[in-house]
């Protein structure tokens, strides 16, 4: 692991993360003010983000957790799968899905498609991560914590090769 961190250049300290993860929370919790909304976690990725979010947001909620692929490695791999629906009932519900990265848009897109079919009163979306230069497919999350250029970034749930996710700060690799 010593050998590996060398070869990461912090991008975002743990301080950093927390205060703007903070400001977001603070956020939903001012929109979503005498609401209960369900709030859906995309693993693997966020999960992080999201455990960090939802402690933070202060008015009653659900939550729930979906799963997406369409990465090998480094490198998209088109196709979206949704490997793990939510258990919970969205019809009717105030859903906010969080995800790590809002990339191509792709994942984001797929997932809110089904959970439009579901007949939730509302979906927003919340990401730690906004690559806006990448996107394939338009999209605008409705939380955004930051905004960054196309770099490939590990720690703080995000992964290369399923490496680095425990990582309490997020890192490009040099
Ligand atoms: P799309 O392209 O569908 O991608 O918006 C979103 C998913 O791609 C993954 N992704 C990354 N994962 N570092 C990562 O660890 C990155 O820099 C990165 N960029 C995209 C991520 O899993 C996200 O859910
Ligand atoms: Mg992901």
């Amino acid at each position: 692991m010593e050998i590996e961190r060398e070869q990461l250049q912090v991008l975002f300290t743990r301080e950093q993360l927390a205060q703007k993860v903070s400001c977001t929370a603070k956020r939903i919790t001012e929109d979503y003010n005498g609401k209960n909304p369900l709030i859906i976690g995309v693993l693997n990725g966020a999960f992080m983000f999201f455990a960090d979010l939802v402690r933070e947001v202060d008015i009653p909620c659900e939550v729930d957790f979906v799963r997406a692929e369409s990465y090998s490695g480094k490198f998209s791999i088109g196709e979206v799968t949704l490997s793990l629906k939510g258990k919970l009932p969205v019809c009717g519900r105030d859903i906010i899905i969080v995800e790590d990265i809002l990339d191509t848009g792709r994942t984001l897109n797929k997932i809110r498609e089904e959970i439009l079919k579901d007949s939730p009163k509302s979906v927003k979306t919340a990401v730690l991560f906004d690559k806006p230069s990448r996107r394939t497919v338009d999209f605008k999350a409705d939380y955004i914590c930051f905004e960054i250029p196309d770099l490939f970034v590990v720690g703080y749930g995000l992964d290369c090769d399923e490496k680095y996710r425990n990582l309490p700060f997020v890192a490009v690799k040099k």
